[in-house]
């Protein structure tokens, strides 16, 4: 993956530089205003109108009701799609279907008059040893066999192959080209994780918005994004790209990335169609190991991992990846119950599905398919539209049509669904990359990616000092500062995985931040970067320490490469790599007060620090303005906000660990978990030698000021069941509290509220989020917040797999993490039961 990265970065850097200093249009960045909880509460009705065609008919795509977007769905535009259709070969049709990178060889294209291009024969060869088949993208672009293109970039580049497909080929159908734009094109905004943590959905969009517009410069027109995997284990590395651990956060995030790349009309400029991915369930991947198998039931998998890219969907997500992993024994890209009955049957999903890369090739190494024929068979019947890279559509199709293994009206169901994609971006009228093209970050952007690093990061300790004030933020009596650490000047780490195509000279380094700082103040920055991100040498321990003694406090910032979480960055132990603890104890050592930043992509094991280090922050992978976010942080110019989107552990062995469990019928409720256990302790749900909570918990964050609660109160205590079941689309009751910042500087609380389900007929997690909101608070302000809470929120999925409620107790908390405590209560109510029935 990073391989494929650095590929396009150096593409990228072979391109024209555009003048520094170019400004966007702010008014092009301006986001759709329409607040994520108002979304969770539209009506919708996805479970009822479901028209699947079901496992045993899978080819039986019908058009359900009410299609997940609107815009592929018109009546005109499906009329271009059929006329165009019927002019179509057997061999153009499979063409739309296929999938590859830059793989061209301009000498080997034999129609005239092909414009020039770069020879670049052999790429996808040189990086994925799993699909080492040689095609020539440019031939098969200037004869129609070629319908999509992935992370090929730059106008120039993404022109030539147009060309090729637009003027060459006999039906001129442009080519649509995505990319791994995941958090950012040349502007970085934090990886997605980080950006989940600022549980701030218009954020996300705006930055969202701004990736597209930079990158529809460069001729991309679709983004492999958003990731919408649940992920509950760390030890998958790719929990970086995702929003983390639970459901109603990653629904919220969804939308808005949605809502960011696509705006309300695919066609407009600036505008991107998004592939939400990895479809389905990918993130439960067993051990946290990348590409393993995920088993769960249907509840787990409707109740907790779908509803990410069911919200997706609904917001009219255009494309959909099929996952490489395997669910309960059948291959997500092979799997009619996700892609035919669920995605769109159950959803009215009517934009296309591509595999991930390789993914139709992988059914043979799943054992599902002995043969190519069969893996090319399985994975179009299931619903997989394109192939990404297999090498096996083109090859295959032709022979399974000619046997009538595959039906003919698959195929063209999966080009219609491809042609409407292309008819809805405007790319047959703008097939090339239009506008100045974005080459370097982009001078207005960086206040907004900015702000979303400052928002991203999370205070997890800031201790007093000998009873004086915290260290943070920092005084300004504190004129000596240390910064020390392998993150404290490296460019390139502050980027994180899948880091689209930055120019690395664009990005501030936290040493060119403070150094910064330290004139403006007049002050004196020392730096040392005391080891390596995972090397055993401990040769610049001493420099640090020297350093350290110097100085009145040291920042230290350690912590994961970007290398270490993305894909295939699994990892067994979630310490900090190398010896970075070591330098870590070796500064803390020194006695100077010690500010601990950590970069990582994923949940640490922070047990030491958190008994040693009176401050210490989680900053992810920030982006372009890394360093000036991390010092605004530090210097109190801002107060943190950012909340975490997945647990803490006190060690891997505690994983998966997430807030959102089921009970036990041994809860060690009232029990001491921190002392090893006695007989009166023994036999409970519980480990031997650790508490079972989180070291930091889902939804805990603190901030330079302090928030308290009050009053948590319900509009009605009594719902009657039919009321409840009948109304799906408004509140049944809204949820109250009064929030106050006592502290002594304006700062914005996460207020979130939590939900639990008492008595159903299926047991219920011990608290699921169901709401959550930023709140700007002036120093004594307090404000009340409001939760409507209506089915969406209350239901839960029976035996049958639908939503549903039942006459249960509800407690709702509402606080400042998932640890909230303070409650009310209310139930719901069979209409023999007395009912409150206002
Ligand atoms: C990844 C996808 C990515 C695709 C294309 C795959 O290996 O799993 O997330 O979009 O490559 O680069």
């Amino acid at each position: 993956m990073s391989l494929r990265f650095h590929l396009i970065r150096s593409i990228a850097a072979g391109l024209v530089r555009m003048p520094s200093g170019l400004s966007m249009n702010s008014s092009r960045r301006s986001v759709l205003a329409c607040a994520t909880l108002c979304l969770a509460l539209v009506g919708v009705e996805p479970y009822g109108a479901a028209q699947a065609a079901t496992a045993d008919s899978p080819h039986q795509s019908k058009q359900v009701a009410h299609p997940s977007n609107a815009q592929l769905a018109d009546p005109s535009l499906e009329a271009r799609v059929n006329r165009l259709l019927g002019k179509m070969t057997l061999e153009e049709k499979i063409g739309q279907l296929v999938q590859y990178n830059d793989t061209g060889d301009d000498s080997a294209v034999q129609t005239s008059g092909a414009p020039q291009a770069v020879n670049k024969p052999g790429v996808m060869d040189a990086l994925n040893p799993v699909s080492a088949t040689h095609v020539n993208a440019m031939q098969m672009a200037a004869t129609g066999g070629l319908g999509s293109m992935l992370n090929t970039i730059g106008a120039a580049r993404t022109n030539t192959y147009q060309h090729l497909a637009v003027d060459q080929s006999r039906l001129h159908i442009p080519l649509l080209f995505g990319a791994d734009v995941i958090h950012g094109f040349r502007t970085i905004y934090p990886v997605p994780l980080g950006l989940a943590a600022s549980f701030d959905p218009e954020l996300v969009a705006a930055v969202s918005r701004m990736a597209a517009e930079e990158a529809s410069t460069a001729g991309v027109r679709w983004f492999y994004s958003p990731m919408v995997d649940i992920s509950r284990d760390p030890r998958w590395g790719r929990s970086v790209e995702g929003a983390g651990e639970d459901p109603y956060l990653g629904a919220a995030m969804a939308r808005a990335y949605i809502r960011g790349y696509q705006g309300n009309d695919l066609s407009k400029p600036g505008n991107v169609a998004a592939s939400v991915k990895h479809f389905a369930a990918y993130g439960a991947a067993e051990a946290g190991r990348e590409y393993n198998t995920t088993d769960m039931s249907e509840i787990t998998l409707r109740q907790v991992y779908l509803p990410p890219y069911q919200a997706a969907v609904e917001a009219g997500a255009a494309t959909v990846m099929s996952a490489f992993n395997s669910l309960n024994g059948v291959p997500a890209s092979a799997n009619p119950f996700l892609l035919r009955k669920i995605l769109r049957g159950e959803w009215g999903f009517n934009g296309f599905v591509v595999s991930d890369y390789t993914a139709v090739m992988e059914l043979t190494h799943h054992g599902i398919a002995l043969d190519p024929a069969t893996a090319t068979r399985k994975a179009i019947t299931a619903g997989v539209d394109v192939d990404m890279m297999s090498h096996f559509y083109d090859t295959q199709l032709p022979g399974l049509i000619r046997s009538g293994q595959v039906p003919m009206d698959v195929v063209d169901e999966a080009v219609r669904r491809v042609l409407r994609v292309k008819f809805a971006t405007g790319l047959f009228e703008h097939p090339y990359a239009e506008g100045v093209e974005v080459t370097a970050a982009v001078t207005g952007h960086r206040p907004l990616v900015r702000k979303a690093a400052e928002e991203s990061f999370v205070l997890l300790q800031n201790d007093k000092l000998a009873g004086d004030a915290p260290l943070l933020p920092l005084s300004p009596a504190s004129k000596r500062v240390a910064l020390i650490g392998p993150l404290a000047d490296d460019a390139e780490q502050m980027i994180g995985a899948w880091s689209g195509a930055p120019n690395l000279q664009d990005i501030i380094t936290l040493r060119q931040a403070l150094a910064e700082r330290s004139r403006q103040v007049g002050g004196t920055l020392l730096y040392a970067k005391g080891t390596e991100i995972d090397d055993p040498s401990q040769a610049g321990f001493t420099a640090a320490v020297e350093v350290a003694r110097a100085a009145d406090v040291v920042i230290l910032a350690l912590g994961e490469s970007s290398r270490m979480s993305g894909e295939a960055g699994s990892r067994t132990n979630l310490d900090l790599p190398g010896n970075q603890q070591q330098l870590l104890e070796a500064i803390t050592a020194t006695g100077k007060p010690v500010v601990l930043l950590i970069f990582s992509g994923r949940p640490l094991v922070l047990n030491w620090a958190a008994r040693h280090i009176p401050a210490i922050m989680e900053v992810w992978f920030p982006g372009t303005e890394a360093g000036n976010a991390i010092a605004n942080l530090l210097y109190g110019d801002v107060s943190p906000s950012g909340k975490l989107p997945m647990s803490f552990p006190r060690a891997v062995g505690q994983e998966p660990l997430y807030y959102n469990q089921f009970p036990t019928g041994r809860p060690p409720t009232g029990i001491d978990l921190s002392k090893p256990p006695t007989g009166d302790s023994h036999f409970f749900s519980r480990y031997i030698d650790l508490p079972n909570d989180a070291l930091f918990p889902f939804g805990y964050g603190l901030s330079y000021s302090n928030f308290s609660y009050r009053d948590v109160k319900v509009s009605r205590t009594s719902i009657p069941l039919p009321q409840a079941l009948a109304n799906r689309s408004t509140p049944l009751l809204i949820a109250t509290a009064t929030v106050t910042n006592t502290g002594e500087r304006t700062a914005t609380e996460v207020v979130q509220c939590y939900v639990r389900n008492l008595g159903a007929s299926i047991e219920q997690p011990v608290r699921s989020l169901k709401g959550f909101q930023r709140v700007i608070l002036a120093p004594g302000e307090s404000k009340q917040v409001s939760f409507p809470l209506g089915f969406n929120e209350l239901s839960f999925f029976n035996l049958e797999s639908s939503p549903t409620l039942e006459a249960t107790h509800y407690t709702v908390w509402i606080g400042g993490s998932s640890l909230a405590d303070q409650e009310a209560a209310f139930e719901v109510v069979s209409s023999t039961q007395k009912a409150d029935r206002r």
